[in-house]
């Protein structure tokens, strides 16, 4: 039967991550695959993460199955992360997952069991994988404009008039913070806004909360998810531990399922259970057991705290950095916007043949459509990069 199939092109952000390794020249720029980098361009473990994988290698006493829910520690903990004092509510149940693409496709599991002809609206442009995940899961998917590439800034009454299309009962992917691919964030009187059309349209917010503590702080990133919980009956939302812990290849993650009542949320709880059983029975544990122990320990999570603001203002600083480099290499351009943006990722704002003669010529990689991944950028290669950058212009 094999035969039947087709190669496969190979996702376009994975396979950065070979086409740089496999580049001999020494000044190459990684700026692709979204994974923290100090200032030395290394993606170190967590001094938090080392400590309680210290203390777990010394206390734990069995690997025994902990259920398709996950560990409920963990869920609490993570539960309060992004909804704060909100996590009280009985309307809130959360699952542990394999990554926050684990909880973006559980999540759209559920949602496919109560409506078999869910649509999902995302955002143009949205994460890649945002769209085979959820749409090979069987959503139906509709776009909403959101960044404009030429103008390099958000479309935000374009976003507004294309949700004016959307049916009741239909969800709105919506970036929680840190918008992957182009860092353009909505301000809280936008995310108002947006929940004024939610609640009008009676939309189901599915909100993807992949970075938080990346942008302005553990608390401020989760204003949307927060407010958004105070106004409608229903939503979905993913977190990842990934970036906000470093975790990315033990998949860590969390979904999180809001009902319109507490009995509705134990259905949803028995659905999304059910659907983990049928697709990979029960998350891994240590991830979320390191998370868990650190979030639960008063010093390890103060400590956390710095860590995840050190990350958070090396990427402020590296924005500042590329853009003064930039105005002094290409005075021409105006790279103003990258600025404006926040978290791991921006636009350039070059086209797809200009990345592809940074690749070849430079040796500097990136997604085709421009967007960097912020802390590829160091002091030591911010010149060569400002260079590489004008010469393709
Ligand atoms: C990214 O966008 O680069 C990250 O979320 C990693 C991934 O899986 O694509």
């Amino acid at each position: 039967m094999f035969e039947t199939l087709e190669d496969m092109p190979a996702d376009a952000i994975l396979k950065l991550i070979g086409q740089h390794r496999d580049d001999p020249r020494s000044e190459k720029v990684d700026l692709g695959v979204g994974v923290y980098r100090d200032a030395e361009g290394n993606t170190p473990i967590l001094r938090t993460v080392k400590k309680a994988e210290n203390w777990l290698v010394g206390t734990q006493s069995s690997k025994a199955y902990l259920g398709s829910r996950g560990d409920p520690v963990y869920c609490d903990a993570i539960q309060k992360l992004v909804f704060g004092e909100r996590a009280d509510s009985k309307r809130i149940i959360t699952l542990q997952s394999p990554g926050g693409s684990g909880a973006l496709r559980v999540g759209a599991e559920v949602a496919l069991r109560a409506n078999d002809q869910a649509r999902v609206w995302v955002s143009e442009p949205t994460w890649n994988n945002h769209i085979p995940l959820l749409g090979e899961a069987g959503l139906k998917l509709e776009t909403y404009p959101y960044y404009d590439v030429d103008q390099n800034a958000l479309l935000f009454d374009a976003m507004l008039a294309a949700l004016n299309d959307a049916a009741a009962g239909d969800m709105l992917l919506l970036h929680g913070c840190c918008h992957n691919p182009t860092g353009m964030d909505l301000t809280a009187a936008q995310w108002d806004q947006v929940a004024d059309v939610v609640v009008e349209r009676q939309l189901i917010p599915f909100v993807d909360i992949a970075y938080q503590g990346f942008s302005a702080g553990l608390d401020q990133d989760a204003y949307g998810v927060r407010m958004l919980f105070d106004r409608v009956p229903e939503m979905i939302v993913t977190q990842s531990c990934s970036k906000n812990f470093g975790l990315y290849r033990d998949r860590v993650g969390a979904l999180s399922l809001v009902a319109a009542d507490e009995a509705t949320a134990n259905i949803l709880s028995s659905q999304a259970q059910s659907a983990v059983r049928t697709m990979y029975s029960l998350p891994p544990d240590h991830g979320g057991a390191v998370v868990s122990h650190i979030l639960n320990d008063a010093e390890l999570r103060a400590e956390w705290h710095d860590e995840l603001a050190e990350m958070r203002n090396r990427l402020k600083e590296m924005r500042k950095l590329l853009v003064t480099a930039l105005a002094e290499a290409a005075p021409a351009h105006d790279f103003s916007h990258i600025e404006r943006t926040t978290g791991m990722f921006c636009y350039l704002g070059i086209s797809a043949d200009q990345v592809a003669q940074l690749k070849s010529e430079r040796g500097v990689y990136l997604v085709d459509s421009s967007r960097i991944n912020v802390c590829g950028i160091t002091a030591g290669n911010v010149q060569y990069l400002a260079e590489s950058i004008a010469s393709v212009l």
